[in-house]
């Protein structure tokens, strides 16, 4: 897959986009393109654009559906958070998410209280993350949100397996693993046109075992993998308890179960 890069269309923002493409190894234009994808740096954030049918990506934590989410989510009731364990829980686990994406679930976690480690491999993704923690910071409904996410740009096989060998107390209890399949639910795709842009220049995860192996090596309570209501469960070890929603499926590998003198 070739390199996505970044075009700056903000003067005043050159050094910014200049930093952006060294901290995530991104080819900087000096002119916009005409065709395929490429990040652009506006004055207000950087989005991932496309010269095709798609609209602009970006992550958000401020506005739009994350700010509905903050103020009218729902709880430690909402699926992710009982997946996660949360419900009824004394003490918040330290989460690691495996595969950040846009943050979306990483950031209803955070809002929740949990201290949150974002791993994502991509350039792009961790780009658009980077920027929208960045935004997140400064605005005075999500500082403290923003203060509990970690980025880390890398892959999350290599550096779940470091953990692994850390001392128990270290490590993350939960690691939450959201990959993006091939058979990912046609329908939300198309309800979410900017999605399928997201899903193109990232392409799918193709070693999801691999990454469910490692996060059951490091994680010390649990790891929670999200899938398609109808999808299938990532091969390898079968979970412990599956959770039921109505798109949205989690399936829960509890270590102790997995793991007896972990
Ligand atoms: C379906 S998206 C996750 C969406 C995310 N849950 C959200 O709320 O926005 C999957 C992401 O995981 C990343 N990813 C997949 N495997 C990874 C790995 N081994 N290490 C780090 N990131 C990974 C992909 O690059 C992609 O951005």
């Amino acid at each position: 897959m070739t390199a996505t890069p970044l075009y700056c269309a903000e003067p005043a923002r050159r050094d910014h986009a200049q930093q952006l493409a060294a901290r995530f190894a991104l080819p900087l234009l000096t002119q916009r393109p005409t065709d395929g994808y490429w990040l652009e740096l506006g004055p207000e954030r950087l989005e991932l654009l496309t010269s095709g049918k798609h609209g602009a990506v970006y992550a958000e934590f401020v506005e739009g559906a994350a700010k509905h989410r903050r103020e009218q989510g729902g709880g430690r009731g909402q699926p992710v958070a009982k997946a996660i364990g949360l419900k009824g829980a004394k003490e918040l686990p330290r989460v690691v998410d495996a595969t950040a994406g846009l943050g979306g679930d990483s950031f209803v976690l955070a809002t929740l209280g949990c201290q949150v480690t974002l791993l994502e491999r991509s350039p792009v993704a961790a780009a658009l993350l980077f920027d929208a923690l960045e935004r997140a910071r400064w605005h005075p409904d999500t500082m403290d949100i923003a203060a509990r996410m970690t980025l880390v740009h890398a892959d999350a096989r290599s550096w779940l397996a470091a953990q692994a060998e850390l001392p128990a107390a270290q490590r993350p209890e939960v690691v939450f693993v959201d990959p993006m399949f091939p058979d990912t639910d046609k329908k939300s795709a198309a309800a979410k046109k900017g999605m399928q842009a997201f899903q193109q220049v990232i392409g799918d995860d193709l070693d999801s075992s691999e990454l469910l192996a490692a996060a059951i090596a490091a994680a010390t309570v649990r790891v929670v993998v999200k899938r398609p209501q109808r999808g299938a469960a990532i091969a390898g070890v079968k979970p412990s308890v599956v959770l039921d929603g109505k798109s949205t499926r989690f399936d829960l590998y509890v270590i102790k179960a997995l793991r007896p003198q972990g």
